[in-house]
């Protein structure tokens, strides 16, 4: 099978780990549809690790935990598609998953025939444990063609984190997406790392299999498993205008239940969703001034040791001929930073300029001196639609 845009939904990991169950899941399914979430784009329901009993049965099946799961998988799975949703679960490329669980090592083909039974869409793929007599590419292929002849289509959701060179050979495998960065906790910190690291492999990403940046923190306000300090609003804006600019897979990680009126405003913002899910895919490139036309460069350096990581000004080309331009300010204190149309291909002899929507507010500005100037207070950004207008 294949995928044509980032996957969206919720996973259990960030605020539920080994607390998840079924009415979790259920309730979460509920709030999905009934919030308006469904009719934004988010439709994946995702159980993370800790669903099974420590040993398989006599037959070498993974066992769902009856005290978690009382009904079994498939009554959830129902559930999960009686509102439109379709259901996400997690195993692992090792021995064990990483919280010490039963993995598919050895068990590929077994574990896909389960999951195809249970009515799983999509599956997550971990890479703790693994036998390090085997190379990552080789499990991942295992479990891929598993899935591709179990008889459902389901989404396969590489999750190694990179290791391995995972962005050399993830594409071979057949997943439709892979994990291109480490984990994510609910911390500035986090996501700032997060954001930066993902600037060096942008250009691995592409339709069919998407980097993924890992679960968003939006709305966790410190609270659960990855709950570490919390961040502000401005924060949780920035971290999810960074992943929808990049493109990455929007899977929600707070308890949806609990959600503010701020975290669902910034979860639902369909300028950002359109970005996020653009058909055209096309990755960002960066207009900072004149800092990106570098001309010490040979053209061989990798682009990243060039990219201005604490103060990205990213525009990324979108199906229509819009444009995405998102200025970023990763830095503790204000910045002003510039990007002219020159840079995005819109010189001054074309007799065009661009016309911008704030993705936040919905206000439009036209610009006049060929220069775009954004003043950002620390950890916050600004993001447009932008459209191509005549002078
Ligand atoms: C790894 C993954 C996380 C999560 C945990 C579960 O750390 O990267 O996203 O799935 O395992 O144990």
């Amino acid at each position: 099978m294949i995928i044509t845009r980032p996957p969206m939904g919720w996973n259990s990991w960030n605020t539920f780990a080994e607390n998840i169950n079924e009415k979790v899941v259920m309730e979460t399914a509920d709030f999905i549809v009934e919030s308006g979430l469904k009719d934004c784009g988010y439709e994946y329901v995702i159980i993370d690790d800790c669903w099974s009993l420590r040993e398989r049965n006599e037959k070498g099946e993974i066992v769902p935990d009856p005290e978690k799961f009382p009904h079994g998988m498939k009554y959830v799975a129902d559930y999960v598609h009686s509102k439109g949703l379709k259901f996400g679960m997690y195993s692992c490329a090792g021995t064990l998953t990483c919280a010490r669980y039963p993995g598919s090592y050895d068990h590929e083909f077994t574990d896909a025939r389960c999951f195809a039974e249970w009515g799983v869409d999509y599956l997550k793929y971990d890479f703790c444990f693994h036998p390090h007599s085997t190379f990552g590419h080789f499990l991942y292929k295992r479990m891929s063609l598993a899935l591709a002849n179990c008889g459902r289509d389901i989404v396969f959701a590489a999750c190694s984190w990179g290791a391995e060179n995972t962005k050399t050979w993830i594409k071979e495998t057949g997943a439709h997406s892979w994990r291109s960065t480490g984990d994510i906790v609910d911390s500035w910190e986090s996501i700032k790392r997060l954001a930066q690291d993902q600037l060096k492999v942008p250009e691995y990403n592409g339709n069919g299999c998407y980097n993924d940046m890992d679960m968003l923190v939006v709305g966790m306000k410190g609270e659960g498993n990855v709950g570490i300090t919390g961040c502000s609003v401005e924060e949780y804006k920035t971290h999810f205008a960074f992943w929808a600019m990049m493109g990455s897979p929007l899977i929600i990680g707070c308890d949806l239940r609990k959600a503010d009126e701020d975290a669902m405003a910034i979860l639902k913002n369909k300028m950002l969703i359109d970005i996020d899910q653009d058909e055209a895919y096309r990755q960002p490139f960066f207009v900072n001034g004149d800092r990106h036309f570098n001309k010490n460069r040979t053209g061989d350096e990798p682009l990243y040791d060039y990219y201005p990581v604490d103060e990205p000004f990213m525009v990324r080309f979108l199906a229509n001929g819009d444009l995405a331009i998102g200025a970023f300010n990763f830095r503790d204190r204000n910045i002003r930073i510039f990007a002219t149309l020159d840079s995005i291909g819109l010189g001054e002899c074309t007799g065009k300029t661009l016309e911008l929507t704030s993705v936040w507010t919905g206000e439009k500005k036209i610009v006049t001196n060929g220069t775009i100037l954004e003043e950002l207070e620390p950890h916050c950004c600004e993001v447009y639609r932008a459209r191509v207008i005549d002078k």
